[in-house]
């Protein structure tokens, strides 16, 4: 491996990436060996950037290609953007990283049969819960176990919001600016605030943790969208809470508000925290907590699965096919 690293996309994601791999460089370099960031793709090749003269900035996809790059960093800002360019590096050997759920919910097995057929691999670590390393827990560190429950508080800026309605008083549309400020919300926030980020989030938390699609108990998400003050003072007359969570009993899944009582393992997840709270058959009730959105707890969660990539620490390579196996044929395999 030559360690050789793109980066697709240099907003909240692709910068707090660039810029942690830059400031942790000695670190990062006594776990993998050298490495560098030969070039970043970007939209807008005007705007200001702070980058090594090393790096070239381009808006030229096909230098990823030219300077031989092993290992890309996807961070554009939605799964239509994502996922043809995904499709690209995959085909030509190139692993990819990425934190864009809505791309991994909606073209996931695909891509990861893909990077199967070509001998490269897909991760998407930061695409569920931000800087808690969930997905990587549950499958390394509760291999015996089977989860029976997961409970989560997993959009950080829906959380970020009914916090700040609550204990400040600040008004929906304000908390919701302060929100995509911090770089917490996604490029077109309606996905956050109506459930669709929390509704990706879970399918690729079925998928994974039981290798098949949620079986939703509504049609669509419930968002926070119409949730006003009063709804949360009266939660708090009751002892409660109200939370946005998402939840899977199996593969049976919803995603909606709920009063969470004072002795629900959720009920101090607060602020831009997310808060994964899984039912394993061994370990009994965990809770997972942490940052869930924003630049660095991101950039954490992509940067541990570059290491892992470079490492050959990643979770068990998935496996080996020839190319003559057809797509159709692609379930059969259990990439998830
Ligand atoms: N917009 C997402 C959130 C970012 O608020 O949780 C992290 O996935």
């Amino acid at each position: 491996m030559s360690n050789r690293l793109a980066i697709i996309g240099y907003g909240t994601v692709g910068s707090g990436v660039y810029e942690a791999l830059i400031e942790k460089q000695a670190k990062v370099e006594g776990l993998v060996g050298n490495f560098s960031i030969p070039v970043i793709v970007v939209k807008d090749p005007d705007v200001p950037r702070k980058v090594s003269s090393s790096t070239i900035v381009t808006t030229d996809f096909t230098e990823i290609f030219k300077q031989k790059v092993d290992t890309a960093v996807e961070a554009t800002p939605d799964a239509e953007t994502a996922y043809p360019i995904v499709k690209e590096l995959l085909e030509n050997g190139i692993t990819v990283i990425t934190a864009n759920k809505e791309l991994v919910a909606k073209y996931g097995e695909e891509l990861l049969y893909t990077a199967a057929l070509k001998n490269c691999r897909f991760y998407f670590e930061a695409a569920v819960a931000g800087g808690i390393p969930i997905l990587t827990s549950v499958r390394h560190a509760l291999k015996t176990n089977t989860i029976e429950k997961v409970e989560g508080i997993v959009n950080g800026t829906s959380n970020f919001i009914l916090t700040k309605m609550r204990d400040e008083g600040t008004a929906f549309n304000e908390a919701l600016k302060q929100a995509q400020e911090f770089g917490y919300a996604e490029a077109v926030p309606d996905k956050d605030i109506d459930g669709w980020d929390a509704w990706y989030k879970t399918t690729i938390l079925s998928h994974w943790l039981y290798g098949k699609p949620p079986e939703w108990q509504e049609e669509k998400p419930k968002g926070i969208r119409d949730i006003d003050v009063r709804d949360l003072h009266l939660a708090d007359v009751f002892g409660g809470r109200v939370k946005h969570v998402a939840s899977l009993e199996g593969t049976k899944a919803a995603v909606e508000p709920r009063l969470i009582l004072a002795d629900h393992a959720l009920y101090g997840v607060e602020g831009v925290n997310n808060g994964v709270h899984v039912q394993g058959s061994i370990s009994g009730s965990l809770l997972f907590q942490g940052a869930g959105a924003g630049k660095f707890p991101t950039a954490s969660a992509v940067i541990e699965d570059i290491v892992n990539h470079w490492t050959n620490t990643a979770e068990a390579e998935p496996p080996q096919l020839e190319e003559e196996v057809k797509p159709k044929e692609a379930e059969t395999f259990p990439y998830w």
